[in-house]
């Protein structure tokens, strides 16, 4: 480590003389000689791409051994997502492709949208997900819009813990999912923004991606290390770009360059230096895999200890969909109305949409939430 009351202490040397003895003193820390404010490559760090696609596709992943997988990095997971929408409207089936349709979950994280459609896409869809009466996935409504979307057509997919409902096809479903796009020919774009928060491990959280690389998909995948890393404004993202061969990967990542070059001409180091070093060190790598459990088992905890209080409570309604979803989201089922209610008499702040954020609870207002929750639901209708 270095020693950085060495670096407080130091006097600033007045003479050349002076100055080569501080410098010769301080190449005895390792970090001196290699951390330094140079731009990056504008691909990024190698070390980071290398480790953050590893732990999105699984440590022996076929595709990372055929050397068929390449990475961008980028500012968060949003960075992911824009370079990606880029070049599919440049250089996805053709080279214009403003009237490819863009399949967005409903609901879904908002920005979804804004940034396929910044980046110039005409023909922005939703497809069915959330059934509101049954207070989880309407698989049947989105294999249904899979099959009628045109070919080639681009399906956002939620990873994991999705925004905003919590709700995660299962991994049977996922292989119905993955059947339908694979015969209508649907270019599937994972966003992985919490992994390892859904479940608490990394391995569980990326199987659908997994899975569909193993069935010989060419995919993307944005991944932001925003949440699990705890390194929201480092902007620490990147983009995992499965293809048919090496040669492929290699066409699609100089594409990819010229994007970045224009957008934000090379990522900033100090996340990914933080992810990479994490990642490529295994004693860290099982610490940062501890302590992603240790959150991810949190909000299970507050979760099933929210059900239970208002089962016990008998408050009007199924309350199993609280445990049942996954994730830093839970959509409650509170109505508009309710919602008021609970922002005006009980200062319990949520989303219109009902959506509240697992992370508010802890044992101190776990009490208080339920029976707001009670109130709410008992006495607005
Ligand atoms: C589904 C989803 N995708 C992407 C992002 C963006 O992540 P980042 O902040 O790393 O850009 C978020 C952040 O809330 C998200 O919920």
């Amino acid at each position: 480590m270095v020693d950085w009351h060495l670096v407080k202490e130091m006097k600033p040397p007045q003479t050349q003389q002076e100055w080569e003895a501080e410098f010769q003193k301080y190449q005895q820390f390792p970090e001196f000689k290699i951390l330094n404010h140079e731009y990056l490559p504008i691909l990024g760090l190698p070390e980071f791409r290398a480790n953050a696609s590893r732990i999105a596709l699984g440590d022996d992943s076929p595709a990372i051994k055929e050397n068929r997988v390449g990475s961008v990095q980028s500012l968060g997971g949003t960075g992911a997502l824009r370079i990606g929408a880029e070049f599919l409207r440049r250089w996805y089936n053709g080279n214009n492709n403003t009237a490819t349709p863009i399949y967005v979950s409903a609901p879904s994280w908002e920005n979804h949208n804004s940034v396929f459609m910044d980046a110039g896409f005409k023909d922005i869809r939703t497809y069915h997900y959330w059934d509101a009466a049954k207070r989880g996935l309407d698989l049947q409504g989105l294999l249904n819009d899979m099959e009628s979307a045109p070919e080639f057509s681009v399906f956002i997919l939620h990873a994991c813990a999705h925004n905003p409902t919590g709700t995660d096809p299962t991994p049977e479903q996922w292989k119905q999912i993955a059947a339908v796009m694979k015969r209508r020919s649907l270019f599937p774009f994972f966003d992985s923004a919490y992994q390892g928060f859904a479940s608490g491990s990394l391995d569980k959280d990326a199987w659908a991606v997994r899975f569909f690389v193993s069935e010989g998909f060419e995919l993307f995948c944005a991944q932001s290390f925003s949440k699990n890393f705890g390194l929201y404004n480092e902007r620490v993202g990147n983009l995992t770009v499965v293809g048919k061969d090496a040669d492929n990967v290699k066409r699609v990542l100089s594409q990819m360059e010229k994007i970045v070059r224009t957008t934000w001409s090379n990522p900033p180091s100090q996340g990914a230096r933080i992810v990479a070093t994490t990642l490529s060190s295994p004693q860290l790598f099982d610490e940062w895999k501890g302590n992603v459990k240790t959150m991810a088992d949190r909000v299970l905890l507050m979760r099933s200890e929210l059900r239970s209080r208002l089962e016990a409570l008998g408050t009007p309604g199924t309350w199993n969909h609280i445990t049942e979803q996954i994730g830093m989201f839970s959509f409650t089922g509170l109505n508009p109305k309710q919602v008021e209610y609970m922002i005006k008499e009980k200062h319990i702040y949520l989303m219109a949409s009902g959506r509240i954020n697992m992370c508010g609870l802890t044992t101190k207002n776990l009490d208080y939430v339920a029976k707001s929750i009670h109130e709410a639901v008992t006495k607005i209708q």
